[in-house]
């Protein structure tokens, strides 16, 4: 596995790959990687020839300092997850290599952006754009790999992709969990022995929300889930929506869309975890 930090040495190591004909798949990620992450590589292992991983904290996304702050930073394990899961490149660039001048593109990711996520965390899928737009320039992969607890994510992903006129395939990958149902996350470590145990009870209820579902209304199935993780002390949920799952906004009735997704944000503790169930797909 090579490790570069510069985006030459990047830019270099991709361009033999392509000039002896190989495809690229790109995994972007911040690090303190896990077994969500490792699926992605797998997956990109799969179906590329040559396996790019980023590893970069990208501030502009950060609408928290303190988040900013205190996001685990893992390198050594990363890199020797990334060497045993059969990734080649490795890029592990500095803030100022991938930002030698502040980037002051705004994107406009229309509906997608503005709901959910985009409400609650102002300019933070500008800064998605900005980062995930520059490794597609750099990169310039075949494909890219993006793990569906973000799940608003990759549709924001795609906008971007769509107005940028990027040639390239996003490929959504299941959640991975833990035995007990929570969604790994890179922030799952921040969450002491208490709350962890409680934490997995987001996924139970989401699960349990799907027979639910089906004999009561979305609203119905709103409350269901929203009281059901509140009747936590521990925990209180920021949003719930039941949306569809391609333009992101809230279905009034499961008749309103083929796919439909219920996307929640939770503070379980002051740690805030997000995780998503499809209810029709
Ligand atoms: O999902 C993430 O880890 C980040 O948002 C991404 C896509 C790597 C961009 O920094």
């Amino acid at each position: 596995m090579l490790t570069v930090q510069t985006v030459n040495e990047l830019k270099s190591a991709v361009k033999s790959a392509r000039e002896a004909g190989k495809s690229v798949g790109l995994v972007p990620t911040m690090g303190a990687l896990h077994e969500g992450h490792k699926s992605l590589v797998d997956r990109c292992r799969k179906e590329n020839d040559v396996v790019v991983v980023s590893v970069f904290v990208n501030p502009t996304q950060f609408n928290n300092k303190e988040d900013l702050r205190t996001y685990p930073r893992t390198e050594e394990a990363d890199k020797a997850l990334l060497a045993a899961s059969g990734c080649d490149i490795v890029f592990m660039p500095t803030v100022e290599e991938v930002y030698p001048e502040p980037d002051t593109r705004v994107f406009s990711l229309g509906k997608v952006a503005e709901v959910m996520e985009g409400a609650m965390r102002p300019g933070h899928f500008n800064g998605v754009a900005q980062i995930v737009s520059k490794l597609f320039m750099m990169v310039e992969p075949d494909r890219a790999y993006f793990g569906e607890k973000d799940f608003q994510q990759i549709a924001v992903i795609r906008e971007m992709v769509k107005q940028e006129g990027f040639n390239l395939e996003i490929v959504p990958c299941p959640i991975v969990r833990e035995a007990d149902g929570l969604a790994k996350s890179s922030r799952n470590v921040r969450l002491d022995a208490h709350h962890r145990s409680i934490a997995p009870n987001i996924a139970r209820i989401l699960r349990e929300s799907v027979d639910f579902a089906k004999s009561h209304s979305v609203e119905e199935t709103c409350a269901m889930v929203t009281d059901g993780i509140n009747a936590y002390p521990e925990m209180e949920v920021e949003y719930y929506q039941i949306v569809d799952g391609i333009t992101l906004m809230p279905v009034a009735d499961w008749s309103d869309s083929n796919y439909v997704v219920g996307c929640v944000t939770v503070y379980c503790g002051d740690v805030r975890l997000i995780d998503n169930i499809a209810y029709k797909k």
